[in-house]
Formats: C-alpha cells, structure tokens, sequence
C-alpha cells in the first residue's frame, strides 16, 4: 500500500458508488499515520478528538489551530496514499467565513491536508460555502456533534426522535447540497443513518450509525484499546494495546532493576589497544588527595 497513488476526491466518491466500504480512522501523529496508512486505511482524520486522546483534556473543546496544525504536518509528512481530512477545531470557523476559510487555508497550504472537517449545518452551511469556493474540499459532520455536546444535552445518541431524525436528515442533505464530498454521521440510530445514506449521492461515514453507512470511522484509541473509562458503545476494539504496553513498560522496569537490560547485544563496543590506551589515559589523570586537605583532590 505505501507505494500507491494518492487517493483523491473523485476516486473517494467512485469506491463508494462502486459498493467498496471506506475505512477512516483518526491519527495525530507520525507513527500512527504511517501504520494507518501501510495497513491501506482510506482516509486519515487527523480529528479534533485529539484533545482528549493527545492532549488530556475532557472534552474537544481546548484544542487549539496551532496545536492541530502540528498533529496534521507529522500525519501528513507520512501519508502516501490516504487522503487526509483535517477538522477544524472549536473556534476556528465559528466566528465566520473569513476566519473559517483563512483557518482551511492554514490546514491545506501550511499543513499540507487534503480537506477539512467542519460539525454542523445551519450557520456551519456559509462557512463551508466560503471554504469550498477557495478550492478546499470539505467534510460535513452531522448527528452528535461533540462541539456543541452541551447545548444539545452531552455526548448523546440523535435522531431518536421522528422530528430530531428529521432534523439530521435534512442537515446531511444541505451538507450535500452546500458540497461536502462526504458526510460524517455520529451517534444516530442505524436506521435513520440507512435513510440518509440511501438520500444522498456522496458518501456518508458512520461513527455509531450502523453499518448502512458507505464507510466508517474509528478513532485511533478506541480501536485501539488506548482508552480508558468509558467507552461508548458503537466502539469496537481490535487490539488491547493498553496492557501490552503496560506489559511492556513493567518487563522493562524489572529488567533495568535487575540489571538485565542492557545486555552485550544492546551495547558499542571498541578495540581493545584503544580502551587499553584510554585506560592508562585515565590512571595519569587519576585525582590525587591533597596532603594538606585529605578530604580534597587536585
Ligand atoms: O475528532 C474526531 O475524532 C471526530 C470523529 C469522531 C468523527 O470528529
């Protein structure tokens, strides 16, 4: 996979139309981004959840464009085929278009992102419009949209009601109209996300939305098994990484205890006339005690 072609939009779209499920996951950083990439994953979203994942924090809330556009360069320094989707932190696009299409053009032109990734329909709508008109490709992102978790009740499940269902649906589809190459769905009933796949022409990529959806994504560390605490419950994990790095970490503890590790094969070793010169070297300039002071040397 590493010496494939570079995945584009048009080609993004035509996997879809053609039956072929997308696989997206999120990545933040180089290590990452190159196994996402090796393992032939389709997209890479270098996702605002890296405020919590990287960053510690409890919410999506914090993360700054400085801080984003750092974890976006190491993904995209890597990545030869996957198309990388950066989000467009809290903040970033809010106050209006002008800021919204000089924050995309940082991601594209200084970062070196595919598209952008923007939550939200209604005032979202001419943000995006703005975006797109600068040649920007972008990612809409419906259903639970964490940005505003709190004023729509928390990191909820939506659309469990005929007129919330609705509401999603008809976001999704302005998110077409307006011209994002595909439409996240996050946290809505499998059935609503089925109705709203079948509307739409471009792409939908589920993130508890069932398995309608034309692809999904995962972040890095629930797929992973990075996280701890609660894990919602679309989440499937592939990997328990959390104990085998704490199993890791504590064979590596012991073994420094025990003087176990470094062994021969981990160390440099030097000729033995040169260690044998360096060694006389060191007994001419051994210290020696000062008569007049014994507990100095000089
Ligand atoms: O930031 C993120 O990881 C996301 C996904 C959950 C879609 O927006």
């Amino acid at each position: 996979m590493p010496d494939s072609p570079k995945l584009t939009i048009p080609q993004i779209t035509e996997l879809a139309r053609g039956g072929k499920r997308l696989a997206m996951v999120t990545a933040y950083d180089a290590s990452s981004a190159r196994l996402a990439d090796a393992a032939g994953v389709d997209m890479i979203l270098v996702g605002d959840s890296a405020a919590m994942t990287i960053l510690g924090h409890d919410s999506t809330l914090p993360v700054t464009m400085d801080e984003m556009l750092m974890l976006t360069r190491a993904v995209t320094r890597v990545v030869r085929r996957a198309l990388v989707v950066a989000d467009m932190p809290f903040g970033a696009y809010q106050p209006g278009e002008d800021e919204a299409l000089r924050n995309a053009i940082r991601f594209v032109k200084d970062a070196g992102a595919d598209a952008v990734k923007l939550e939200g329909a209604g005032r979202t709508l001419t943000r995006i419009s703005a975006i797109l008109d600068a040649g920007i490709p972008v990612m809409g992102h419906t259903g639970m949209t964490p940005q505003s978790a709190s004023l729509a009740g928390g990191y909820k499940a939506r659309g469990r009601t005929a007129a919330d269902a609705r509401r999603i649906f008809d976001e999704a589809r302005a998110l077409e109209r307006t011209g994002c190459f595909a439409v996240v769905l996050e946290a809505i009933p499998a059935a609503v996300a089925a109705h709203i796949t079948d509307a739409l022409k471009v792409p939908t990529i589920g993130i508890g939305a069932g398995s309608a959806c034309d692809g999904q994504v995962l972040v890095w560390h629930d797929l992973l098994g990075l996280t701890t605490g609660h894990v919602p419950r679309f989440v499937k994990r592939y990997a328990d990484l959390n104990q085998a790095i704490l199993d890791a970490l504590t064979a590596y503890i012991a073994d420094v205890r025990a003087s176990a590790f470094p062994d021969e094969s981990h160390t440099y070793a030097m000729p033995a006339e040169e260690l044998a010169r360096f060694e006389a070297q060191l007994a001419d300039a051994r210290p020696v005690r000062d008569p007049m002071d014994p507990s100095r040397t000089r």
